[in-house]
């Protein structure tokens, strides 16, 4: 009975200890025990990565981080000027030669170019050992004001971009018997955010497709990762959607507000790929702790929602709430 008062005693502890570090914390539980007996991100040196959305942004310091850790990279977006920079960027920073990288320009748009630039990437590096779909636009605007435009045009970037350039990708991995595929969702991706419907839909589906993927690749020894950042500085907010699908946000992040900086972001995500982990939320309070509860105690979240969702929402639309 003693050894029964024991245990239980030991569990309350580190359940104690959980919350307590969960409180200060910038990322979930299983990211933490990563952090202390996972691979660091260096175990990665030597592999070939491919990052979209690597013109700026998340994508530009995951770029440098795995840089840092020696890996080779194909480099992605649409701005090829950007990337170019970042290349060279790369190389005086000491990681690696110019022979390291590739920049390869890409449009998530144009879907039927997508296998050809599979093939530029494989022709270059023989191999590609990890795929990460950053690229994406967000979005600030109110469902009963946004065209229908909206919807469609960002399900077309961020969802089906991603499908498409995994889907090319994937004969290689199934080839190879190996590979990663990580993909950038959002905390917009677990919890639906006011002001950001379509935006959380084109993430949401992100979620279900790619969970699929997971479980129907394992045999190929093919390993998919889903990152869910919280507000992370970036040029997001300048290339937002609106409720107009000519019209971008055209909003600059300000320094003072409360988000994670790329780098950490980038560090975070380098760490969740060196472990192959399934999915990570990458942020800290409150928002870690929504993510928390809307996972386990979903009835009380929809509820706090509803009573305090209004207050988010005008924060959002003025531009100073978060952004995902
Ligand atoms: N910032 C946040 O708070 C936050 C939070 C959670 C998740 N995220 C996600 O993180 C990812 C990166 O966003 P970010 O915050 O780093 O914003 P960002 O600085 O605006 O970067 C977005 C990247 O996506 C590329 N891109 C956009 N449309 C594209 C297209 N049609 N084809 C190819 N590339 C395209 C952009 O490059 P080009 O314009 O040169 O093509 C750029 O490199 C996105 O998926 C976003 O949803 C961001």
């Amino acid at each position: 009975m003693d050894w029964l008062y024991f245990l239980v005693g030991c569990a309350v502890l580190f359940l104690l200890l959980q919350i307590c570090t969960l409180l200060r914390s910038d990322c979930d539980l299983a990211l933490i025990w990563m952090k202390y007996i996972g691979k660091s991100p260096e175990s990665l040196k030597g592999q070939v990565v491919w990052v979209t959305g690597a013109s700026s942004g998340i994508g530009e310091a995951l770029a440098l981080k795995l840089a840092s850790a020696g890996c080779r990279l194909v480099l992605s977006a649409r701005r090829e000027d950007r990337l170019q920079t970042l290349k060279q960027r790369c190389v005086e920073l000491g990681y690696g030669t110019p022979n390291d990288y590739l920049v390869l320009p890409l449009d998530l748009l144009d879907y039927d170019s997508h296998k050809g630039l599979v093939e530029t990437a494989l022709k270059y590096f023989k191999k590609i050992d990890c795929l990460v779909n950053n690229a994406g636009r967000s979005q600030r605007a109110v469902i009963s004001k946004t065209s229908f435009a909206v919807d469609q045009q960002m399900l077309a970037v961020n969802t089906l971009g991603s499908i498409s350039l995994t889907k090319a990708v994937l004969p290689v991995f199934i080839r190879q018997n190996s590979g990663q595929v990580v993909v950038t969702s959002s905390l917009a991706g677990k919890i639906g955010s006011p002001g950001l419907a379509s935006y959380c839909a084109s993430k949401y589906a992100l979620h279900g497709w790619f969970d699929c993927l997971r479980v129907e690749s394992v045999m190929y020894n093919i390993h998919v990762t889903v990152a869910c950042p919280g507000p992370v500085f970036s040029e997001a907010l300048i290339h937002a959607f609106t409720e107009d699908p000519n019209k971008n946000l055209g909003l600059k992040m300000q320094p003072g507000e409360k988000r994670m900086t790329a780098a950490r972001c980038a560090h975070l995500m380098a760490l969740a790929m060196a472990n192959n982990m399934d999915e990570v939320w990458l942020t800290a309070n409150p928002e870690l702790s929504y993510l928390y509860m809307n996972q386990y105690l979903p009835s009380i979240f929809h509820w706090l929602a509803k009573r305090f969702g209004q207050k988010r929402l005008k924060k959002i639309l003025e531009g100073i709430g978060d952004l995902h």
